[in-house]
């Protein structure tokens, strides 16, 4: 069996962290890091929306629960607020114990879940939401967590398109400040070099990443397909687990590394 197949470049990927104190302690029921009943895979979205300059935030999760000084950040995949799937991951977060912002990053005009849909142009879409017009709706996201909401601390996730700007500012690739924690499921769209990461042997991209000063963490999934810790075939074993483990591994991470 090839269950580190490395032909099948899908992985979960956290990188940089503060280490800060906590409010929270990690063996209680409070802090559920293996219990998936925070995961929700079906049921309508339960969160709101709101307006802040100019960008939809769709909010979801107590504010008052134990984690109340760390946020997260919602970044989605190109089918944005308008995907079930995103926002029930969301809601997923919130009910983990952190308050979750989602940010529309496409000012009301995802791609299509048919992305073959007659008028609609990938190439022209992805052209359209470069970093010149995501960076500043992700940075609205972070301000409105921190200066609206009053989060001292942010941790981001993101998925696919969202999860490049994950890592942006997690400052992988030395964009813009901003974050305390990371978490990015197969980021999409990355820079040259960074895709062409994507495709190294692990061990090689573990040397990537040891450049790195921060800490981070790198999981692989067989039987994933792109999108995996969105959306996908549940009724597949494996990637029920991939979906199931990614999530964990993001609350985990933000849970040690976002406190
Ligand atoms: C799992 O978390 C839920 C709340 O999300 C809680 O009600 C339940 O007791 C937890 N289960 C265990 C075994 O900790
Ligand atoms: C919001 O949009 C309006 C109309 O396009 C514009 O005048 C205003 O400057 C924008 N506000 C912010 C905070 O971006
Ligand atoms: C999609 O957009 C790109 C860039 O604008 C353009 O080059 C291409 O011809 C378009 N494709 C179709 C099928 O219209
Ligand atoms: C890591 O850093 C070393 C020393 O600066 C450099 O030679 C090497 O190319 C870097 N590796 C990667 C994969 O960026
Ligand atoms: C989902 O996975 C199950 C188990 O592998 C398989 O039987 C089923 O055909 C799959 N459904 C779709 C829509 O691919």
């Amino acid at each position: 069996m090839h269950y580190f197949s490395l032909a099948v470049p899908f992985w979960g990927l956290a990188a940089f962290a503060t280490a800060r104190s906590t409010c929270c302690k990690a063996d209680t029921k409070q802090c559920p890091v293996t219990n998936l009943s925070a995961l929700r895979e079906t049921g309508e979205p339960i969160g709101k929306t709101t307006v802040f300059e100019n960008v939809t935030m769709y909010y979801t999760g107590q504010e008052d629960k134990c984690r109340q000084d760390t946020a997260v950040l919602f970044l989605t995949d190109i089918y944005g607020l308008a995907s079930p799937e995103d926002l029930r991951l969301a809601d997923s977060f919130g009910r983990a114990g952190y308050f979750t912002v989602a940010p529309d990053l496409f000012n009301g005009a995802p791609s299509p879940l048919d992305m073959n849909a007659p008028g609609f142009n990938q190439t022209q879409f992805l052209a359209a939401h470069g970093p010149d017009v995501t960076d500043p709706i992700v940075a609205k996201g972070i301000r409105y967590l921190r200066e609206v909401r009053g989060y001292p601390r942010v941790a981001v996730t993101g998925y696919c398109f969202g999860g490049r700007y994950a890592l942006r500012f997690a400052g992988a690739s030395g964009a813009v400040q901003g974050v305390d924690a990371a978490f990015a499921a197969h980021p999409a769209m990355w820079t040259d070099a960074e895709i062409a990461a994507i495709t190294l042997p692990a061990s090689e991209m573990e040397n990537l990443f040891d450049n790195l000063t921060t800490p981070w963490q790198i999981d692989l999934y067989s039987g994933a397909m792109h999108g995996f810790a969105v959306r996908g075939n549940l009724s597949d074993p494996q990637m029920r687990f991939a979906k199931e483990t990614a999530f964990i591994q993001a609350v985990r991470w933000f849970q040690f590394w976002a406190k």
